[in-house]
């Protein structure tokens, strides 16, 4: 009965548990037969506009779509990919553009800059990103940048970190990021580190693990971004590893197994992925020596920041796609 009110959510439930083991290099707990009627249900969820619904026959929802377009990616099952229409989604993402550049999550849904992220990272994956559908993306992003230097849901709204993670995981997937105030925004991502080692989402606001990989996930976006610029240099090290390890694996793990938000809070499979996501990136980094604990290769440290699953996976993915044109 604690599952029921995921009914709605079954992409999402998929994706967590899949890149949860992805991340603990733990696939093969998961037997072929398994995987193929979790692949056979994901199909399932695909309604008739070539999107994924939430459960059954649910409207099809854009954030469903991200979420069942990655747990796609985690199953690797070509018989699955096969199912996701390229012509489809296109026509789908069309459905839910209200104006030029600005995605909403479902039929009568909310706008904000999470269905555009979702967007995004559909189209990089199925491979249209050039198409125009995604013109002016970017430019409404870039208003939601706030005078704090991360970005709010929608203009002139707070800066969060779940929001700005999508606003320069979409931006550095569509090439320009450097079209923001990247120094103002390294500034606030940096002041977003807690005294307990682990991130706040906001200014002034509590410590959760999730932040784990929202916030330090924009640390690699950023490392990478300054890797390719002659006219900058940045140091691995923005924000304290140890302290963030430290956070996560004394303060968030459960006794009873699993991640927690905080202690004192249950662990659960969200705060479980994003937790071992941000444990992963935590790892990618130079400077070993800094590293609180180590893992011999329990952790597959080789993550896609903005993807958010293994690269491997993704670049496999992204290739049947392209083949596919
Ligand atoms: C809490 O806000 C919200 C979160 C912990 C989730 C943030 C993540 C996103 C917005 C990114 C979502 C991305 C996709 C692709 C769907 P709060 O105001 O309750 O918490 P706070 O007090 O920590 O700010
Ligand atoms: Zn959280």
């Amino acid at each position: 009965p604690q599952f029921t009110h995921f009914e709605t959510q079954k992409p999402w439930v998929l994706y967590w548990n899949l890149n949860g083991l992805a991340a603990l290099q733990n696939e093969d707990l998961l037997p072929p037969n398994i995987k193929k009627l979790l692949s056979d249900h994901l199909a399932c969820l695909i309604q008739d506009s070539g999107a994924f619904g939430g459960s059954g026959k649910m409207e099809p929802h854009l954030l469903s779509s991200y979420a069942g377009v990655l747990a796609a990616v985690l199953l690797d099952r070509e018989e699955l990919w096969a199912k996701l229409d390229r012509e489809k989604f296109k026509g789908f993402l069309k459905d839910m553009l209200i104006e030029p550049g600005k995605f909403v999550v479902n039929r009568h849904g909310e706008h904000d800059l999470r269905a555009n992220f979702a967007a995004i990272v559909i189209g990089d994956i199925l491979g249209f990103l050039d198409d125009p559908i995604f013109e002016n993306v970017a430019e409404q992003i870039l208003k939601c940048q706030t005078y704090e230097g991360g970005f709010g849901p929608i203009p002139n709204v707070e800066a969060h970190g779940g929001f700005t993670f999508c606003a320069i995981g979409a931006l550095s997937l569509l090439k320009c990021l450097e079209k923001a105030n990247v120094e103002k925004l390294t500034r606030w991502i940096v002041e977003k580190q807690t005294e307990f080692g682990g991130f706040c989402g906001r200014t002034g606001k509590l410590v959760d693990s999730c932040y784990s990989f929202w916030q330090a996930a924009n640390f690699n976006i950023l490392r990478d971004y300054f890797a390719n610029r002659e006219d900058h240099r940045i140091s691995n090290l923005l924000y304290d590893i140890d302290g963030l390890q430290r956070y996560i694996l004394v303060a968030c793990q459960s006794p009873k197994g699993g991640l927690r938000d905080k202690p004192g809070k249950p662990e659960d499979i969200y705060h479980s992925m994003y937790s071992l996501l941000g444990l992963s990136l935590s790892f990618s980094h130079e400077e070993p020596q800094r590293n609180f604990a180590v893992f011999e290769g329990e952790l597959n440290t080789e993550l896609h920041p903005v993807i958010s699953v293994p690269v491997e996976k993704y670049l496999k993915a992204k290739a049947y796609f392209a083949n596919k044109k």
